[in-house]
């Protein structure tokens, strides 16, 4: 069964899906996307995602490229043709098309959109989840605006090939005070010593992962405590606990970062508890 994508108003075959050669998210990376976690064929947290998808096109003033009902409907489809029951949606949209200048294009130049969708194998994940991954600390040589869900990515492509090379499977990024900050591709939170859960705040400086802000419902309703607050390399690890979250992976305990055990080198209780009830508390619509 062939994959399919949608580009620009049409499903075609994805291996010969493309976008013009002067596309400003090509160019100048000039656009911003959203990644969303397909679980038993249900789209998982689908509003708060569209929110920010909203909330990014607002701040690089790039226009919806359809109507949220439509944009809606052409993710189901994708979804639908591509039979995928676990797995994700990844979905672009581009200030669109312009010769080649820095300034914006034209006023009503169409914005593109790209959504792709394939299936994960369940397995992958879980064995993350036993196992724990290990992570290294970089210093954050990103830009400003890292709250945009931007596809400026470089950096972040950057950071996790060199945790790959050293044998882990993300980078945290440090600000210049030694405080931690968030994955190449992920939000970090920790567990201190009396439990409360602590991840920095979003106001700035990282992206608000949409797991993050699920995960805090998820904590809430646990009865868990929450703390929103800067943490040092040498708070995290002395942590109980270290774990991450995006969309797709959910919550990954991490058990080593820079080689440094965290607590005793296993995967610890609380992560997985929040990952076991995070899907009852999500938000699930039918594809
Ligand atoms: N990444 N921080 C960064 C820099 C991210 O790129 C992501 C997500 C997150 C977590 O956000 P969310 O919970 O909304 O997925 C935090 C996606 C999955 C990616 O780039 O593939």
């Amino acid at each position: 069964m062939p994959r399919i994508a949608y580009v620009n108003g049409r499903y075609v075959k994805h291996s010969d899906a493309s976008v013009h050669i002067e596309d400003r998210g090509y160019q100048f990376a000039d656009g911003v996307y959203e990644v969303c976690e397909i679980r038993h064929g249900y789209i998982v947290d689908l509003t708060r995602h569209l929110n920010r998808l909203d909330r990014s096109l607002r701040e690089l003033r790039i226009a919806w490229p359809m109507s949220r009902a439509a944009l809606t409907q052409v993710i189901r489809e994708t979804l639908r043709r591509n039979h995928v029951r676990n797995g994700l949606f990844y979905l672009q949209v581009t200030r669109g098309v312009a010769r080649r200048d820095h300034v914006f294009p034209a006023e009503g130049t169409p914005p593109s959109l790209v959504i792709t969708a394939k299936s994960t194998d369940p397995k992958i994940i879980a064995a993350k989840n036993t196992n724990g991954i290990k992570a290294i600390t970089v210093t954050d040589n990103r830009w400003d605006r890292v709250d945009i869900k931007s596809v400026g990515l470089l950096p972040n492509a950057m950071a996790r090939q060199q945790a790959k090379e050293a044998g882990a499977q993300e980078a945290i990024y440090i600000d210049g005070e030694g405080m931690v900050k968030e994955g190449a591709a992920t939000n970090v939170w920790m567990v201190d010593s009396d439990g409360t859960l602590v991840t920095r705040p979003a106001e700035h400086g990282i992206l608000r992962g949409i797991t993050r802000t699920t995960l805090m419902d998820v904590a809430a309703k646990l009865g868990l405590k929450i703390a929103e607050r800067n943490f040092s390399v040498s708070e995290m690890l002395a942590a109980r606990e270290v774990f991450l979250t995006a969309a797709t992976s959910i919550c990954f305990p991490v058990v080593s970062v820079d080689g440094l055990p965290i607590a005793n080198g296993h995967p610890g209780s609380v992560s997985q508890k929040v990952r076991e009830a995070f899907f009852d508390v999500a938000e699930k619509i039918a594809i």
